[in-house]
């Protein structure tokens, strides 16, 4: 047990450093020791001191959702051995017959998990331009029980306004699931503006360095937490407790990342916005996006996510992308070195020729923390490959 302070009235950062953990009262470990035991004596017959075996539940991990948990501003959390695996405890909790709708440029992986996984099931699903307010609409059906969010969206950066999406479909009783990646809590917080479960790939931006494969859950609802703990103990798509300490070691320095990140994003923006070589940058920052007045009213900054499409189409997309040398071609997002990708061959390979897919001619970025004049140099050069190929 740790000697744990009530943070729970503090600010963000405070949280993000205090929440869950605290000095250990035996030893005085200023941070929370990584529990690798896998079950815990008992006092008498069915008489825990807390923890019964690691599946059900460990130090490592309740620390770790106690934070997040927080920092959601939920009064439950659920750690999951991926973003995958949370998102695959969120669609269990529905049964045959019921329908769901999802943005049409979800994760590939979210719309793989429905459409592979889940439909063959009996789950039902749509897909629709969530942006549009009346979409939901027109794809609602008696059978709708869950409308699934991600914004921004993956990885044309379009913003969904959760508060409208969740307003419309909680009337109507169907559970509203944020997926808040791309953003994290430090950007928006989807428990606030509505919905009643967000999900995290926490192998992004809150894990943050590229070295752990994670995901959560967290709600502010008591029946859904209930389902859910049931099914995180059922299944067992739990992290281990390595997993868990990284997780919550990225926590800790969430909000300085994010708000650096950010702003390298913005100077980028600026430098893709002024090159021949692009044809459009796609990022909430930008006025004439058509989601710059949500990301206005919903999150606190836009974004470290930058996609943009090239004049060349898909033989410059690819030449920019085999030609940076700071920002590495590599899936993923979020962490502190920056990433280059193609998501048409890439990320998004999975939803090529479905409604889906995404253009050929699309790069996108992640931008990390290196010196932003070195990022901006990498890249100019590299589009001026791009140019010179035409
Ligand atoms: C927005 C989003 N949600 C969920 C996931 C899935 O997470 P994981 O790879 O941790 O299973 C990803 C992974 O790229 C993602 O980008």
């Amino acid at each position: 047990m740790t000697d744990r302070p009530d943070v729970s009235s503090l600010g963000f950062e405070t949280r993000a450093v205090h929440a869950g953990s605290g000095a250990d009262p035996v030893t005085g470990a200023v941070t929370t020791p990584i529990s690798l035991a896998t079950t815990f004596k008992q006092d008498g017959v069915g008489r825990p001191r807390g923890y019964e075996y690691a599946r059900s539940g460990n130090p490592s991990r309740a620390s770790l959702e106690a934070n997040l948990a927080s920092l959601e501003g939920g009064a439950h959390g659920f750690a999951f051995a991926s973003g995958l695996a949370a998102e695959d405890a969120v669609l269990r909790l529905l049964a045959p017959g019921d329908h769901v709708i999802l943005p049409n440029d979800t994760y590939g992986g979210t719309y793989r998990l429905v459409a592979r996984v889940h439909q063959p099931k009996g789950l039902d699903f749509d897909t629709v331009d969530l942006v549009d307010p009346h979409a939901l609409d027109r794809a609602w059906r008696p059978a709708t029980r869950m409308v699934w969010i991600e914004t921004p969206t993956n990885p044309y950066l379009r913003v969904i306004d959760v508060r409208a999406v969740a307003t419309a479909a909680r009337s109507r009783g169907a559970i509203v699931v944020v997926d808040n990646t791309f953003a994290t809590p430090w950007l928006q917080r989807p428990l606030e503006l509505g919905a009643h479960l967000v999900v995290h790939s926490t192998t992004k931006y809150l894990g943050g360095h590229s070295d752990v494969v994670g995901g959560f859950v967290a709600t502010d609802d008591d029946q859904l937490a209930e389902a859910v703990a049931f099914l995180q103990n059922a299944v067992g798509a739990v992290p281990g407790p390595l997993d868990c300490y990284l997780v919550q070691r990225g926590l800790k320095t969430l909000a300085v990342r994010m708000e650096r990140q950010c702003a390298n994003a913005l100077a980028v923006v600026d430098l893709l916005c002024g090159h021949a070589a692009v044809a459009q940058v796609f990022h909430p920052s930008l006025v004439n996006h058509p989601g710059h007045a949500v990301a206005r009213r919903q999150m606190r900054g836009f974004g470290a996510m930058v996609s943009f499409s090239l004049r060349g189409g898909e033989p410059a997309a690819i030449a920019v992308c085999e030609a940076t040398r700071l920002f590495t071609l590599a899936e993923s997002l979020g962490a502190v070195e920056s990433l280059i990708e193609h998501p048409a061959r890439m990320t998004h390979a999975s939803v090529a020729g479905s409604s889906n897919a995404v253009g050929t001619d699309l790069v996108r970025l992640s931008v990390g923390l290196e010196t932003v004049a070195d990022l901006l140099d990498d890249l100019r050069q590299a589009l001026d490959v791009a140019v010179a190929d035409r």
